[in-house]
């Protein structure tokens, strides 16, 4: 079949390589891509979130399957307006999707649900979002409730703090606007994704991401700076009680309140010391998250995603094998990134992945476009993912950082501690 993934950073590239390298997917096209997804398939000049030019596009082109990866032209609808127009989609409608376009829904689904997760209240006015500040002795998470990009979490260290980031958030939105004043949880964050289908679950993996720009998480929130998995302390256990604590309590919730989730759902935990609970949900495969996860599934990806678009269980189950070992990722960043990226700069030394490419170095593009010459140069903030397999942690890590150390671009900086501390210490007592 021919599949059409949709965005354009390195988790599509991810995508589409993967979905490349399956026997029963004869092509795969790309809307609108990168300057390294053109190494795996067709570019399509297509605006992700103008939805009608995108559906016109995929029963032009009869797809077998239209895979879905930024949150925006899945708050859109455009999962809706492919299922109604007969194509096969990987990814939820717009009712579904609010688990991470609206979080006072999530909230009230995981609470629904009986899913463990931080109490919070929304508020619609600064003045009574203020009031109730007042009354608490900690300060809390403030969230704002709608896509911000990253931005629109503040976890502030005072109540002052706390103040300024309300005022603030009210204060960058027009109209009417709803944040959230949530009570801080504590301890390791993990990313957890599974596919899904109504009431189907089928665990797929998890990692860790790095959201800090700087080494030692410090410096500003950006998109993921890295990832890895496998996470020592969240393994096949720990998926399992978090599919049947977190990913199937809300999938049924869903289906019986008449939005029937379809795509992958992707659960950011925090394992408190009772036990993990949802900071967020997302309708989607995390970037860098996919960059890593997708390279550790052997068999058929394009049948598993397939089986969640058409609720053909066993399809789910049995197309997917994990691969053993481990994987890491690091992302070679632009200067000024996350603020405002430098774009238009020369990237050499940064071969993207072909269908071909299945080594212990892979590269997936993100903010890229090719130059007329053929090189590429920056596009946007995440330049490129350099992905490290191997049999350990430390192995996978080792190909990474060996991978990125060719990389050459004026100005571009990544993390020197993805991984790191997973890393065994060296026993001296025994030498
Ligand atoms: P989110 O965008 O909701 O994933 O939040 C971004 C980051 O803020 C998370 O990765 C956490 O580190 C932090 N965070 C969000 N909610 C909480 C919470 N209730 N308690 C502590 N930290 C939180
Ligand atoms: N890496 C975090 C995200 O994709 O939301």
């Amino acid at each position: 079949m021919d599949v059409l993934v949709v965005g354009s950073g390195g988790r599509e590239h991810a995508l589409a390589w993967r979905l490349a390298r399956d026997e029963s997917v004869r092509r795969v096209r790309i809307a609108p891509g990168n300057g390294g997804t053109a190494a795996v398939g067709e570019n399509v000049d297509l605006d992700p979130t103008d939805i009608t030019a995108v559906a016109r596009h995929a029963v032009r082109e009869r797809y077998g399957l239209v895979v879905i990866g930024p949150e925006g032209p899945l708050a859109g609808g455009l999962a809706d307006e492919l299922a109604a127009a007969r194509v096969p989609v990987f990814g939820p409608t717009r009712a579904a999707a609010r688990l991470e376009s609206s979080k006072a829904f999530a909230k009230r689904q995981m609470e629904r649900a009986g899913v463990p997760t931080a109490t919070a209240v929304a508020y619609t006015d600064a003045g009574a979002a203020l009031a109730h500040l007042a009354t608490l002795e900690l300060p809390p998470v403030v969230k704002a409730d709608w896509l911000a990009a990253g931005k629109g979490v503040i976890v502030p260290d005072s109540m002052e703090a706390a103040e300024a980031a309300v005022r603030e958030l009210f204060a960058g939105v027009a109209g009417r606007a709803r944040i959230l004043l949530e009570d801080r949880l504590t301890g390791p964050e993990v990313s957890a994704f599974a596919l899904v289908s109504d009431e189907t679950v089928v665990p797929l993996g998890a990692a860790c991401d790095y959201k800090r720009l700087g080494d030692r998480d410090e410096g500003p929130n950006t998109g993921g700076m890295g990832a890895y998995t496998a996470v020592p302390w969240f393994g096949a256990e720990e998926l399992e009680r978090a599919a049947a604590e977190i990913f199937e309590p809300i999938a049924w919730r869903m289906v019986r309140d008449g939005f029937p989730y379809r795509g992958v759902l992707y659960a950011g935990l925090m394992l408190t010391p009772t036990g993990p609970m949802v900071i967020e949900f997302n309708a989607r495969f995390g970037d860098p998250e996919a960059q890593v996860l997708l390279p550790m599934l052997d068999g058929d990806l394009s049948a598993a995603l397939l089986g969640s678009a058409t609720a053909d269980r066993s399809l789910m189950e049995d197309a997917m094998q994990p691969r053993s070992g481990a994987s890491v990722g690091v992302v070679l960043a632009s200067e000024g990134y996350p603020d405002a990226p430098r774009v238009g700069r020369l990237v050499e030394g940064l071969e993207p992945s072909s269908a071909a490419d299945d080594g212990d170095v892979l590269c997936f593009h993100g903010g890229t476009r090719r130059r007329a010459d053929g090189a590429y140069e920056t596009s946007g903030g995440r330049v490129a993912t350099v992905v490290g397999r191997g049999s350990s942690l430390a192995e996978a890590r080792a190909a990474a950082y060996g991978g990125i150390t060719s990389a050459r671009l004026d100005g571009g900086r990544y993390r020197e501690d993805i991984a790191a501390r997973e890393l065994q210490p060296i026993d001296t007592a025994s030498t």
